[in-house]
């Protein structure tokens, strides 16, 4: 757990920071999650100096940072973190106004498609109108005058798809709370962009995974049945619908794109894919055949993890980011599966000897 949050005045910030010459200074909002935790370490690698919003949680929220931690009273510290919300307007721009960043990342989001249907409300509040927050937040504070802002678009956006594959100027059809809300999000960013003419873009990604991924998203739920069926920690996997298609990469790779089209000099709005497609059976293969394992053996359907409405289809042409950005994923389907599968395995082993010496795994993350 990370000690120290907001432990360190913002004017001995400033001394900090002005003592060493920090090149540009980022706000990420969503940094406890999986792209945040990958953009954080690539903002700390260029020279930055980062800020990220947390939530205040009961229990530990930030193991996906936690490595990337730095005592804020040592000099030369350059990671520092603040406590928030995106249902918290006034807090948004306290933020801003203090933190007075170059580059606003937010991430921050109910980012669970199937949950969206659950809590739409909830997810409408976080997901539309906490990107209107933040905008706002940078306009009225006047540090969107020269902040640049990067929002968090979706493939989900394309939801009933029209044309395949899909590009910028494919017409949104969302099918889930969650791309209504995406949907919101994405005009707010254009509509701030004409309206006051800030710097603010939108990458639209496609999914994109990792051994950081949440473990109730369709990729890690099904790398970690594997590598505990393997290990004996657990019988069978319930899935929803696999025949649904998705467009799967790296989610370090999706990063480097963000960071890419905030540097441009113009704002603008680009698809971040990988150009391939496969439905979730065909994930499921892969990962339980690296084990050695028949994934029809251990599959099984329970409907609940259906969707009242399905994006069926995604698959992505990223040839502008390609063009524009100088931008493609390095990592292939299959590279990630394995990553994945090779990460979720000695998790297990951990889990098997904490078992087997009769303890607890508190926390297997
Ligand atoms: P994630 O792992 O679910 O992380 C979401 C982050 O948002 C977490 O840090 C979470 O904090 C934070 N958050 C949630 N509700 C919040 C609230 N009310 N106030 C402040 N922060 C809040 O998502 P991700 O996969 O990293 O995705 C990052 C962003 O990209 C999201 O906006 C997502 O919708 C979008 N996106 C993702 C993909 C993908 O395939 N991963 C593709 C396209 C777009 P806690 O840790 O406290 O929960
Ligand atoms: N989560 C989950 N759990 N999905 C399942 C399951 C299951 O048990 N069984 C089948 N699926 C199917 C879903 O119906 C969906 O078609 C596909 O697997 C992928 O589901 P998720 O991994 O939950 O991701 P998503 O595509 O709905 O949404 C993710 O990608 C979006 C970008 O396209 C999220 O990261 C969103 O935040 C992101 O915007």
């Amino acid at each position: 757990m990370l000690l120290g949050v907001d432990g360190v005045s913002p004017k001995r910030q400033r001394s900090i920071r002005n003592a060493w010459m920090i090149m540009k200074r980022a706000f990420i909002t969503g940094i406890t999650g999986q792209d945040g935790s990958y953009l954080a370490e690539l903002l700390l690698a260029k020279g930055y100096e980062v800020h990220g919003m947390i939530r205040r949680s009961s229990s530990f929220n930030t193991q996906r940072i936690d490595h990337l931690y730095q005592d804020p009273h040592i000099l030369g510290t350059r990671l520092f973190l603040h406590y928030g919300d995106l249902s918290d307007a006034g807090r948004l721009a306290k933020m801003m106004y203090e933190i007075t960043p170059d580059e606003v990342y937010h991430l921050g989001a109910q980012s669970h498609v199937r949950v969206s249907f659950d809590v739409p409300e909830y997810t409408g509040d976080v997901v539309a109108l906490g990107t209107i927050r933040l905008l706002e937040a940078l306009r009225e504070t006047g540090i969107g005058k020269k902040a640049r802002f990067y929002q968090a678009s979706s493939s989900e956006l394309y939801g009933k798809v029209r044309e395949t594959p899909q590009r910028e100027t494919t017409p949104f059809h969302p099918r889930s709370p969650y791309g209504v809300a995406k949907l919101y999000g994405y005009w707010a960013t254009i509509n701030y962009r004409e309206a006051y003419g800030m710097h603010a873009s939108n990458g639209i990604l496609f999914n994109h995974e990792s051994p950081r991924r949440g473990p109730t998203f369709v990729t890690r739920k099904i790398t970690m049945a594997a590598a505990r069926i393997k290990s004996g920690l657990q019988n069978a996997l319930y899935l929803g619908n696999l025949e649904a298609k998705r467009d799967w990469g790296y989610a370090g790779d999706y990063v480097e794109g963000m960071w890419r089209i905030v540097q441009r000099d113009e704002p603008d709005d680009y698809v971040l894919a990988t150009g391939e497609t496969h439905s979730v059976g065909e994930f499921c293969e892969e990962a339980f055949g690296l084990l050695g394992l028949d994934w029809r053996e251990f599959v099984k359907h329970d409907p609940r993890y259906e969707r009242p409405s399905e994006v069926d289809l995604l698959l992505g042409d990223a040839t502008k980011a390609r063009r524009v950005l100088g931008w493609q994923p390095k990592v292939t389907f299959k590279e990630l599966v394995r990553l994945m599968v090779e990460a979720d395995m000695r998790v297990a082993r951990q889990e098997l000897a904490v078992q087997q010496a009769g303890g607890v795994l508190e926390n297997a993350e």
